[in-house]
């Protein structure tokens, strides 16, 4: 093999389609994954890979030293997703993004220095920049040198571990590339996150909740086009990308409202199955990402557009009701609050 590539949080959702990906496109590469299976990692995410010879799991968590210096044994490569991911939990319960998403990081980091990895891609988010805006306030697309301004306490320790994954490159010369991605979709996502969330409750008949006015904006990526840019920077030049920050984003930006009354109209159902709730705790209004650095020194670019990821997301939560039963089957009392489970049938 070229390179071994461990994945962390490789069976989450982009963690997984990334490893569907790559393994598909670059037959010189092995693949390990590192994840805890927590109640956002799925196995069943990995089924069609299990039987390809390059690819290995490992069970574990990254804050745990010895089981991370383990399982990056012979990796050359390291992309790591493996984070507690929304924003409606860290809320909740702040402390432990602080541990999965800064210990975790810094754990991370450490053992790839002490065997020397030849690229560690941090994936960060366009949370950490709060409000998309220039420095005069005014609403713009977030460029790479904007300041972070992150509003939750998971924005938060996404920009811990983004800024500690850039002190390892100005530091020690750690050849680290960092990416913050818009707002991903498509399949494999969990149902806490808006899209799966609304086609599971409008498929069900269950009311779809729209925080505040419902005029919160985000820019959407399909997930196959995350992934496409995450390996062109694995491949690229380390003169091109080390110590660098890309944005990724596909330019599509809509409002919760908007993709309720997508997704309603799609599946044919009312209107009226719209339900206004109270507004998240500090809601940023709009995150949105200029990509055009991106663009420019790797040519890369979004190919799916929102309209077109949409009906192809919507048709696989239809056609993977054995997926969603085993993920409702975890009891997960967050999520069936809200997936709001036992109420409107
Ligand atoms: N989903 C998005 O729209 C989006 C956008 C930009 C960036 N990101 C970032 O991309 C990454 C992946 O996001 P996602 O939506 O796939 O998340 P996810 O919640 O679906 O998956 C996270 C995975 O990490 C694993 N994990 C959690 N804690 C762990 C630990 N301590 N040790 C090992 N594994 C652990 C989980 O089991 C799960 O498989 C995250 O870093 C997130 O911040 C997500």
């Amino acid at each position: 093999m070229k390179h071994t590539l461990l994945v962390t949080g490789g069976a989450g959702f982009i963690g997984s389609n990334f490893v569907h990906h790559i393994l598909a496109q670059q037959p010189d590469t092995a693949v390990v994954v590192l994840d805890k299976l927590t109640y956002a990692g799925n196995l069943e995410n990995l089924d069609a890979v299990q039987s390809d010879p390059r690819f290995s799991f490992i069970h574990g968590d990254i804050c745990d030293a010895e089981t991370v210096r383990a399982a990056m044994k012979g990796c050359d490569w390291v992309v790591h997703f493996a984070a507690e991911s929304h924003v409606d939990r860290s809320i909740l319960n702040p402390g432990s993004f602080v541990q999965t998403d800064v210990v975790g990081t810094l754990t991370l980091l450490d053992i790839a220095r002490e065997y020397g990895v030849s690229r560690f891609i941090q994936i960060s988010t366009d949370e950490v920049y709060g409000n998309a805006e220039a420095p005069d306030g005014a609403s713009r697309p977030s460029l790479e040198t904007d300041a972070l301004k992150p509003l939750s306490p998971y924005a938060a320790s996404k920009a811990g571990a983004d800024r500690l994954a850039f002190s390892y490159w100005a530091t020690y010369g750690m050849p680290v590339v960092i990416t913050r991605c818009s707002n991903n979709y498509g399949p494999f996502q969990h149902p806490e996150k808006q899209l799966p969330l609304f086609i599971s409750n409008a498929i069900a008949n269950r009311s779809i909740p729209i925080y505040g006015d419902g005029k919160n904006t985000r820019d959407w990526i399909y997930v196959r086009d995350h992934t496409a840019a995450i390996i062109k920077i694995l491949n690229a030049p380390s003169e091109q990308v080390a110590g660098e920050v890309f944005n990724i984003g596909a330019s599509e930006e809509r409002s919760i409202l908007e993709n309720a009354q997508t997704i309603l109209d799609t599946l044919g159902k009312p209107q009226d199955l719209l339900a206004f709730v109270p507004d998240r705790l500090g809601h940023v209004r709009r995150h949105a990402v200029n990509s055009e650095k991106l663009q420019r020194v790797l040519s890369w670019a979004p190919s799916v557009r929102f309209k077109d990821g949409i009906a192809e997301t919507i048709a696989w939560y239809r056609q993977n009701t054995e997926w969603m039963k085993h993920v409702l089957a975890k009891q997960d009392k967050f999520l069936e609050n809200a997936l709001q489970l036992g109420t409107k049938q």
